[in-house]
């Protein structure tokens, strides 16, 4: 019923809403990435537009976002013909399998979703109506998340801490839907929190956030990520004095970067008193090794948007390979069938009905007899009474095996032909 595979499977999902920035490429691009490469391990990268359509309502912008971040992973290394990579709303089984699971998730969980709640509280504390500004979108996004995960019977989710309560909504929600039709048609996901990657400070020291505005994009031309990398906050020390590593972004960006003996080296130059225009001179260098060769490709993509289509187009197929007969398996298991498929089982009901059979009893002399009656209780063949009823039960298996040839001395009912008799063992043969 579900599929097990040997290999486990890995899904995430980046929602198509922005510009991918340093902190997306060390917190999920890069990891995610390197995860692929690994053997035994089978993974599904998406490009979350559904998700987006619930934030933004700039046709162009997610138009933009779906081919940035897809021009990003795919220039970061990520290796299409080894990975499902593909665009969600290229896969119609991902709404279907939404409206399945709607009605198997339990409202009141989604009202304690964290995303909602917050949206709420921000409502009640402007005395505005509780539900303002809240779309249905909003409320229902845990279940979309859900489908796009148990779809694919992911065993692991790579996702930040903010996205585990949703991880445990589409485990709640798999459950009950395994419960309810009685299969273990889904896998129950578990997040998978990489706990040695790095929170990327932003410009301001704050977490790089687009909701902050203090991101670094990705693949910003070298000059622009020049200018942003001098514009990160720093203490207002002079050269020469020594500098603290502990809360300073510059550092902790660095590091994200840098080996453990280049990180040793900065933390050594800050002792020493380095001064803030050369320490960032010597991120930006630092990030700018990495990024250059990647930003190439991602500009060579960005230029060829068609080949990105193409590369999104084969994943998507390859995608619903699995589920499209899953989506088929699970439209079934809830009821939404084919009458056709009910037609037949109706006729094989009618088929068995319609057969002859053999009925025992006992007379009042004691004895235990037996007849054959066929599909409309007609009575073909009556037998003599035995001692024990294992004693007609065997007369009867005679007769089952070996048709009228099992008769012994026993004659057709009065009316009878014997080819009539032979007509209803045969059948009754054909049927067993
Ligand atoms: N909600 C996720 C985020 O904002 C994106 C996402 C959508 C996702 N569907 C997913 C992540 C399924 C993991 C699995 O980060």
């Amino acid at each position: 019923m579900t599929t097990s595979p040997a290999t486990s499977r890995v899904l995430t999902g980046i929602t198509t809403s922005g510009t991918p920035h340093l902190g997306n490429y060390v917190g999920s691009i890069r990891p995610s990435v390197r995860a692929s490469q690994a053997a035994g391990v089978e993974s599904f990268y998406f490009l979350a537009d559904y998700h987006a359509l619930i934030k933004i309502d700039d046709p162009a912008r997610i138009q933009r976002s779906t081919l940035e971040i897809a021009a990003s992973w795919l220039a970061a290394g990520l290796d299409p013909s080894r990975v499902a990579f593909y665009r969600q709303s290229d896969i119609p089984e991902i709404p279907e399998l939404t409206w399945l699971l709607t009605c198997m998730t339990a409202k009141g969980m989604l009202n304690r979703a964290h995303a909602y709640k917050a949206s709420v509280d921000k409502n009640t504390a402007a005395q505005a109506d509780q539900d303002a500004d809240i779309s249905a979108g909003l409320f229902m996004y845990p279940v979309l998340m859900a489908a796009d995960i148990v779809l694919f019977n992911a065993h692991k989710v790579p996702v930040g801490r903010d996205q585990i309560q949703h991880i445990e909504m589409a485990r709640d929600i798999a459950q009950r839907f395994n419960h309810a039709y009685k299969g273990d048609y889904f896998v129950l996901p578990e997040a998978l929190i990489e706990e040695s990657v790095a929170t990327l400070p932003g410009l301001d020291g704050r977490k790089m956030s687009k909701s902050y505005d203090n991101t670094i994009p990705l693949f910003a031309p070298k000059a622009e990520l020049r200018k942003l990398i001098a514009s990160i906050v720093t203490d207002s020390r002079a050269p020469g004095e020594a500098k603290d590593t502990e809360g300073s972004a510059l550092f902790q960006i660095y590091q994200a970067f840098a080996s453990d003996e280049e990180t040793a080296q900065l933390r050594q130059a800050f002792a020493d008193g380095i001064a803030w225009g050369d320490a960032k001179q010597v991120l930006f260098e630092r990030i700018d090794q990495e990024v250059a060769p990647m930003r190439e490709a991602y500009q060579r993509y960005m230029d060829n948007p068609g080949e990105v289509e193409t590369i999104l187009r084969a994943g998507a197929a390859k995608a619903r390979q699995t589920a499209t007969p899953f989506i088929a398996q699970l439209r079934h298991a809830v009821g939404l069938r084919d009458l056709n498929a009910q037609a037949t089982q109706k006729a094989i009901r009618a088929a068995k009905a319609a057969l002859p059979s053999f009925k025992q009893y006992r007379e009042a002399d004691g004895l235990f007899h037996f007849k054959l009656v066929d599909a409309h209780g007609r009575l073909l063949l009556l037998s003599t009474g035995y001692a024990a009823p294992k004693d007609a039960g065997t007369a009867i298996r005679q007769l089952q095996a070996e048709g009228t040839a099992g008769l012994g001395t026993l004659r057709p009912a009065d009316g009878v032909s014997p080819e009539e008799v032979a007509e209803a063992l045969e059948a009754l043969r054909n049927a067993a």
